[in-house]
């Protein structure tokens, strides 16, 4: 298992995004309901953040609640709003001793209205803070935010205010809900399953992935640090030869 000083400083990832999946599995091991997966993953959520904050990551995206998940039992849906209103709660005095900023991106709208105060609240005490960005993805899909981007650029077309020969790849990246936020370079998946799911597509185009076996809440810091090592292992070659990157 890693550990903290097998981690190349001057290497961290500055973006780090992470799709939290097997909570569902975890609990059902364990002949347990599904949310007590979910209450379990806070835990790693927790551990995660902390490691990342001092080893110097500048944002981490947690992939919380997918558009595709409103389609899960309501009860579930429930259980899980309930749980972050809480945790948000609880935790956004660990993130003003941490210094940690709180943002999130999705279609925060079709959150329930106590979750998007609590939400908004939690932001706006947190929005100075300085050494960390945790962003949330919440009611988020790579096709919604594609699409919004996509309409509000037609609409500025359409109003004259933009002239199509002046979309380039900038422009959509503002228009995303990332838009100021830099693109991930490690991409991690708990749980096994090899997927994307919906998740930061545009901004994944040159991002490492790492897979998991372990289940979302039994992930802690180290299996961070095991995932930082095999990205620090890698050449990045952005399409170049490797004569040309080592040049
Ligand atoms: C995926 O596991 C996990 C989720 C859909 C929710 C993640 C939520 C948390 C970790 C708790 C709250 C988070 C924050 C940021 C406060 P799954 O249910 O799909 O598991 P399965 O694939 O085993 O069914």
């Amino acid at each position: 298992m890693a550990q903290k000083t097998d981690l190349v400083i001057e290497n961290i990832p500055k973006h780090i995004a992470v799709i939290m999946d097997g909570n569902g599995r975890w609990a059902k091991k364990q002949g347990k309901l599904r949310i007590f997966g979910h209450e379990n993953g806070v835990k790693a959520v927790r551990d995660t953040v902390e490691a990342c904050a001092e080893i110097g990551v500048e944002y981490l995206t947690l992939y919380a609640f997918s558009t595709e998940n409103w389609n899960r039992p309501k009860f579930e849906i429930n259980a899980l709003m309930t749980l972050l209103v809480s945790t948000i709660n609880k935790e956004t005095k660990t993130l003003m001793d941490n210094n940690i900023r709180l943002a999130t991106i999705g279609d925060t709208d079709s959150l329930p209205s106590k979750c998007k105060k609590e939400l908004l609240e939690a932001i706006e005490k947190t929005k100075n803070n300085s050494r960390m960005t945790l962003v949330l993805a919440l009611s988020y899909s790579s096709k919604w935010e594609i699409t919004q981007a996509i309409t509000k650029i037609a609409e500025q077309v359409k109003k004259g205010q933009l002239a199509t020969e002046q979309i380039t790849e900038d422009t959509i990246n503002q228009y995303l809900a990332t838009a100021g936020i830099p693109d991930p370079e490690l991409l991690i998946r708990t749980s096994g399953e090899h997927r994307i799911s919906n998740f930061l597509l545009w901004q994944i185009a040159y991002s490492e992935l790492y897979f998991t076996e372990k289940l979302w809440p039994d992930f802690r810091r180290e299996d961070l640090y095991e995932a930082i090592v095999s990205f620090q292992q890698r050449e990045r070659r952005f399409g170049k030869t490797s004569e040309q990157i080592s040049a």
